[in-house]
């Protein structure tokens, strides 16, 4: 028997990097996003042993160091099962690009590898050994709209930001996410009067400071809903204001601009790859409400309104020569709908 699973993307709404740990990590907060590009991920479960990953693209690779291998080889002892795993990864997503490609697949591997053997482990278990093979794990089990911290594997569910229309341009540059750390340290190091001096208090101040905004955003969204609410019963409004023919998405978003919410990676990666910064350019050009570099990229991203403005910046974009496509971020039940439909 084999069961083949959705294995989707994340873009990060905000990145700020703190302080590098004892333990080589970098202290994270970031809001991840699942959204709707999605690699496939068949796995089955046949006479014998091992674990054996097939995939068309050479850039994946098929031994030990693939994290489909890692996480289901640590899956199958917490199961206490036995057998050979075939793993077979249909890749549409960008190898290296910023949108977990990697990550998702392997999260994906185990919610099937579950399947097949219908046998479960407990949440908390699977987030476990999800975050010992990698900080960008975890986030898959979770879905939607998820406040990451630590590492980035320490991972909450917040209130879903609802389904936006998101365009996501892919530029074939490879950018190495250890390298990209590294540079911001430099970075930090050499202007500290730029970025605020990499002390460890001027860190966790830094990390204080994401807090209180995304607090803020949070609560704000309540507060919107509350507005909308009563608006659409037709009672008076008061206090916040629910700017006039918007959707409940496109404010929270421009709420969440006008917070200031950044990516740190930015200010390494554009750069060294000014032709991210243009993409950047090119989706607000279009009318983004928001656009970022993913992670620390190549993927970059910009959130739109309307689905007919962001077809025509994606297709402005391809023209350009940089692959893109004209997405949806998706919502945690749509994510958990979707992953086995
Ligand atoms: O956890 P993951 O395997 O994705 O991390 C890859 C590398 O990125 C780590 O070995 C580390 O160099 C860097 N990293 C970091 N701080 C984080 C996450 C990753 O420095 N929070």
């Amino acid at each position: 028997m084999s069961v083949t699973v959705r294995s989707f993307a994340k873009i990060n709404l905000g990145l700020r990097i703190g302080a590098l740990r004892p333990d080589g990590f970098h202290e994270l907060r970031t809001v991840y996003q699942t959204i709707a590009l999605h690699d496939i991920v068949r796995v089955s479960v046949r006479r014998g042993s091992g674990i054996e990953i097939r995939c068309d693209d050479s850039r994946v690779p098929t031994d030990e160091s693939n994290t489909c291998y890692l996480v289901v080889e640590r899956a199958m002892v917490e199961l206490k099962a036995s057998g050979r795993v075939v793993i077979e990864i249909e890749k549409r997503l960008p190898v290296q690009g910023g949108l977990g490609g990697a990550s998702g697949n392997a999260v994906a591997a185990v919610l099937a590898l579950e399947r097949v053997l219908k046998k479960e482990m407990s949440a908390p278990e699977r987030l476990r050994i999800a975050a010992e093979v990698g900080s960008d794990l975890p986030l898959f089990l979770v879905g939607g709209t998820v406040l990451g911290v630590g590492r980035g594997e320490e991972v909450y569910p917040v209130p879903d930001l609802p389904a936006i229309v998101c365009v996501v341009a892919t530029p074939e540059i490879g950018v190495s996410t250890p390298k990209a750390f590294a540079d911001w340290d430099l970075l930090v190091s050499r202007e500290p009067e730029v970025s605020g001096k990499l002390t460890l208090p001027a860190a966790s101040d830094r990390m204080v400071e994401f807090g209180r905004v995304l607090s803020a955003w949070l609560g704000s969204q309540s507060q919107i809903k509350q507005k909308q609410d009563k608006h659409k019963s037709g009672r008076a409004l008061s206090g916040v204001p629910v700017s006039k023919g918007r959707g409940r998405a496109e404010t929270l978003l421009l709420d969440l601009v006008r917070t200031g919410i950044e990516n740190d990676f930015e200010q390494v990666v554009f750069p060294k790859y000014p032709e991210l910064r243009e993409v950047k350019r090119v989706l607000e050009r279009a009318g983004a409400l928001y656009a970022s570099l993913s992670g620390s990229g190549s993927a970059t991203y910009g959130l739109f309104a309307a689905r007919e403005a962001a077809e025509k910046a994606a297709a402005r974009l391809r023209t350009d020569g940089v692959p893109a496509t004209a997405t949806t971020t998706l919502t945690r039940p749509q994510y958990w709908k979707k992953i086995f439909d």
